[in-house]
């Protein structure tokens, strides 16, 4: 794929070898993104990052990985404080913002949406979540995380067994996740979720057809017992038609030290695209899991600026740049990025 002047959109632009090229450029952002070196490689540049859905990680991290190479954000969060509140089309939206940004970092509630915006825009444009459809840069730094906690056990992502729990109806990340895992080989997929919120089925397709050996259950318990990786996930309570509803399914897969102690081989590792419910009705990842070592979650959202330093690069077509511009931090850093 050529990277430079595209939008990111889907799983479905990606090829092996782009995802290959992305992470190769993600760790190197690493002494950048850990406050060892700084890059102005993106001087004067400025990401417009339009999140019309809550969001904190995501929009947190794409303004961070761009400001980490040297460029500035300019935030638009909610319709009530756009233009789209008067009626304004999204055609109208893009032709406007995107000529005040070199590139957009959009949240949408509605499938397609970010896409439609894309097709006016000027700018490239990085699809951070439409709906409950696609989002592409959290399957990206979920499957560099699932590699290098792998790696670091001495195994590879063909051949993974991997669990995905929760809504996996809504759940985008669950979406883009296996769409990524159809261009490896010899996967094992098990999928948990209560029977209205399985996976959808030209998803499921998609990683048979691709090879993989996939299996839907109901059980918790049994599903996790040999696998890499246990990949949990909230109940999309935004995406239901009433609390009610969503009240039904929330809580009803949870993980604490004690279900994995019994049932999951040493070293599984567990994560989640986070935020995890915590309240005492939900709590699909207990906080007893804190001080488990194999829980990747805060792993998962420091790589998440990796990935999209690297995608910025990438788009915007500097990263054989990035070192030239760079020098080292003169400030104190500390320890604070001592995971794998
Ligand atoms: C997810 C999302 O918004 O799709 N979070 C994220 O981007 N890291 C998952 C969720 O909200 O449950």
């Amino acid at each position: 794929m050529q990277f430079a002047g595209s939008h990111i959109l889907s799983i479905a632009q990606f090829e092996r070898p782009d995802v290959e090229r992305v992470f190769a450029v993600a760790d190197s952002m690493e002494p950048y993104a850990h406050r060892r070196r700084v890059t102005k490689v993106l001087d004067g540049a400025i990401l417009g990052a339009m999140f019309f859905e809550p969001s904190t990680r995501t929009r947190v991290s794409f303004g961070s990985a761009f400001n980490l190479l040297g460029g500035e954000v300019r935030e638009t969060t909610g319709f009530e404080q756009s233009a789209i509140a008067k009626g304004e089309s999204l055609y109208d939206t893009a032709r406007v913002l995107s000529g005040y940004s070199d590139v957009i970092a959009m949240r949408h509630p509605q499938e397609g949406s970010v896409a439609e915006f894309a097709a006016a825009s000027r700018v490239p444009v990085l699809n951070g979540g439409d709906g409950s459809n696609e989002h592409p840069t959290q399957a990206l730094l979920d499957l560099y995380t699932i590699r290098k906690e792998l790696s670091a056990r001495g195994r590879d992502v063909d051949r993974l067994r991997i669990a995905m729990v929760g809504d996996l109806r809504f759940g985008r990340t669950v979406h883009s996740l296996c769409k990524l895992l159809c261009l490896f080989q010899g996967i094992q997929v098990v999928l948990v979720s209560p029977v209205e919120l399985r996976m959808p089925g030209d998803i499921v397709e998609q990683l048979r057809a691709a090879g993989h050996d996939v299996l839907e259950s109901e059980a918790l318990e049994s599903s996790i017992r040999h696998v890499d990786i246990v990949y949990s996930t909230r109940i999309q309570e935004e995406r239901f038609s009433s609390q009610q509803e969503a009240d039904l399914y929330r809580g009803r897969f949870r993980l604490n030290q004690s279900i994995y102690t019994e049932h999951c081989e040493p070293n599984t590792v567990i994560m989640h695209p986070l935020p995890r419910d915590s309240r005492v009705t939900a709590r699909e990842l207990d906080d007893d899991l804190n001080d488990n070592p194999n829980l990747a979650i805060f792993r998962q959202t420091d790589n998440g600026v990796l990935v999209r330093m690297a995608l910025f690069t990438l788009v915007l077509d500097v990263a054989e740049q990035v070192h030239r511009h760079a020098r080292d931090v003169n400030w104190y850093t500390g320890g604070r990025f001592d995971g794998l």
